[in-house]
């Protein structure tokens, strides 16, 4: 995730307006700044590593002077966050600059071929591509038009993209496919940027972009295309107007996105995040070089902590099911009980949202000196564990600002499903077409994420509003049972209230006792384990208000009655099933504590990222 945004004015400088939008887009990214100017023909571009305000005042981004102008907050992707992989990118000649929000899957058989059609290609990046490959186009002598339309039918993946052209010095291209990216329409001065906050010191007349669609803004006009199986077609001007809203956010509101808190912007946003991890992972080579250490290792551990621990277990469950490899499932702060196992190629697999965290850091470096691989996996580039590990999965998020972590506990899920996937080819458990279609499989996700939520929107407020719990259960079975833990840890965190999570079938080793008339248990029922059933059954016995958890698909011998209610969630198999179960107990969580005045984002005795023991 990153933020991009373009202003284009007839007259005066629009370099304070695109650095004012910067600041607000800076939730989207915030490890590198860029900006370009269009001066009169030329492109000046001026870019660095580091935080808004710092490389504003090391590259004094205020001195640059321009009606036409591009700007990026990167949040890294795709190589290191320095000052070279910082945007805007050019071409070979530096007549096409670009900024770029989303990750070009086919990146790198892209390279390669232009590499070998002797490109200067600078960066690491898969965006600096496409300003390459529009510039074939504009060197064959198509309209830049065409070579933008040209460009991004070759392109597999997700972006946004603002585009100045040195010959074009009003104008500003753009493009949109699965990353958002809107226009503003103000007086004498148009915008494209990401979101509507970076664009409400301009104007609030703002139209939303479909993918599929680009075209130029110029100061006072705009032409939108549409791209099509057989080619592209112009978007008639009733069709556009019709389509411009007047929107009336408040610019606090506006930061979060419309949203009260990050919080609930962020499960929002887990449909997006998904689809992003999607595209950087799910033909990465390093996904299968990780997997291939994974199955050549004599043992496999998993460290992690808090949430990034949980997603740690159901990547064990799905590495035992799918390519029947064992590995060890650790939390990060109880490493050294077991260190005295580690041993020359095995593998750990560190999972680690910031990529900082004290004990996940403390468990690599002992494992490493003890003769073992490490494979990271982060949403941090350039992060302590990126760098500190001998390879890296990048989840892909974006950041993440609420506290307690949501949507990347679905993107490292789908990482290490990918991750498990490819072992399980590697293993020869699957073969390439099993795998691909499994993999397929996780194309769907973002779907599911998105019709999970809306399903378990009304049900979480509900529920939330009942106001005497004291204690819960949240149980599951094989991959429900992790499901269950990171539910029942957001339900603790976010809302204060207790909430245990334990394999439904222990219930009669100990926990059972707690029940009584009205007590709260939630069941999360996977594909994986129909038994449940008999778990809700024996629970409503005693009394206990159950809620059950489950995908419309499966069938449960079991009805809705007094004692249990049986709340469905979209459907489609094992693999999609924690895109389908998760959400829920986020927005339970969430609502739970806005109901009781608690602060979702900021929860009481907790940090993002523990950096100490
Ligand atoms: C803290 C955060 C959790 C997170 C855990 C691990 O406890 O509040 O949301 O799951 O750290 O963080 P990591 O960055 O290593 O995933």
């Amino acid at each position: 995730m990153c933020g991009i945004i373009g202003v284009t004015a007839r007259d005066g400088n629009v370099v304070p307006l695109v650095l004012e939008g910067l600041e607000r887009l800076e939730y989207r990214g915030y490890d590198s700044v860029g900006v370009a100017v269009n001066a009169g023909g030329r492109i000046l571009v001026r870019k660095a590593s580091g935080k808004l305000a710092d490389v504003r005042r090391r590259l004094a981004l205020d001195s640059l002077v321009g009606s036409t102008a591009i700007g990026h907050t990167r949040w890294a992707t795709h190589g290191a966050p320095n000052d070279v992989n910082a945007h805007p990118h050019e071409d070979c000649d530096g007549s096409i600059a670009l900024v770029h929000n989303g990750v070009i899957r086919n990146y790198a058989s892209l390279r390669e071929e232009l590499a070998s059609r002797g490109h200067r290609l600078r960066s690491e990046t898969d965006t600096e591509l496409i300003a390459h490959l529009i510039e074939e186009g504009v060197k064959a002598g198509l309209p830049v038009i065409e070579a933008l339309a040209g460009a991004i039918s070759r392109l597999d993946g997700s972006y946004a993209l603002a585009i100045l052209v040195a010959g074009e010095p009003g104008r500003i291209y753009f493009a949109r496919m699965r990353s958002p990216l809107i226009l503003g329409f103000g007086e004498g001065v148009n915008a494209v940027a990401s979101d509507i906050p970076a664009l409400l010191h301009l104007t609030r007349r703002i139209m939303t972009l479909e993918d599929g669609e680009f075209g130029w803004i110029s100061p006072d006009r705009v032409e939108i295309y549409r791209l099509g199986a057989g080619g592209y077609e112009r978007l008639k001007a009733i069709e556009v107007q019709a389509r411009v809203k007047t929107v009336e956010w408040t610019l606090e509101k506006a930061s979060k996105g419309g949203y009260p808190h990050f919080m609930i912007k962020e499960i929002y946003e887990q449909p997006q995040a998904l689809q992003d991890t999607y595209n950087g992972a799910v033909e990465a080579p390093e996904v299968s070089r990780a997997a291939r250490l994974i199955v050549e290792a004599p043992r496999v551990y998993v460290v992690g902590a808090g949430t990034s621990y949980h997603a740690g277990l159901v990547f064990s469950y799905y590495l035992s099911r799918l390519a029947g490899v064992a590995s060890i499932p650790l939390i990060s702060s109880e490493f050294k009980f077991y260190e005295s196992t580690v041993g020359e190629g095995d593998v750990v697999v560190a999972v680690s949202q910031s990529g900082e965290t004290y004990d996940t850091l403390e468990a690599v470096r002992a494992y490493k000196a003890r003769g073992a691989v490490v494979i990271g996996v982060t949403n941090v580039v350039g992060s302590a564990l990126d760098r500190l590990g001998d390879l890296t999965l990048y989840i892909r998020a974006g950041p993440e600002i609420g506290v307690a972590a949501t949507k990347t506990f679905t993107s490292q899920v789908m990482v290490l499903q990918l991750l498990a996937i490819r072992a399980a080819e590697a293993r020869g458990a699957l073969d390439p077409s099993e795998a691909r279609e499994k993999a397929g499989i996780l194309a769907a996700a973002p779907q599911v994420a998105s019709e999970a939520i809306r399903s378990s929107e009304p049900l979480a407020k509900l529920l939330a509003s009942r106001g005497n719990w004291r204690s819960i259960y949240v149980l599951g079975r094989g991959l429900g049972y992790p499901i269950a833990k990171e539910g029942a840890l957001k339900i603790k965190e976010i809302a204060y209230l207790h909430a245990e999570a334990y394999p439904a079938g222990e219930s009669k080793h100990g926990p059972i006792a707690l029940v009584e008339d009205g007590f709260p248990v939630f069941l999360v029922a996977t594909s994986d384990s129909p038994e449940i059933a008999g778990n809700a059954l024996e629970m409503a016995a005693r009394g206990a208000d159950v809620m059950v958890l489950k995908p419309s698909d499966m069938e449960l011998d079991l009805k809705s009655s007094e004692r249990i209610r049986i709340l469905s969630m979209p459907g489609g198999g094992l693999l999609l099933e924690p895109y389908s179960l998760t959400p829920f107990f986020q927005l339970l969580a969430y609502y739970k504590a806005v109901q009781s005045g608690y602060d979702p984002d900021k929860p009481r005795n907790l940090a993002k990222t523990v950096t100490v023991e």
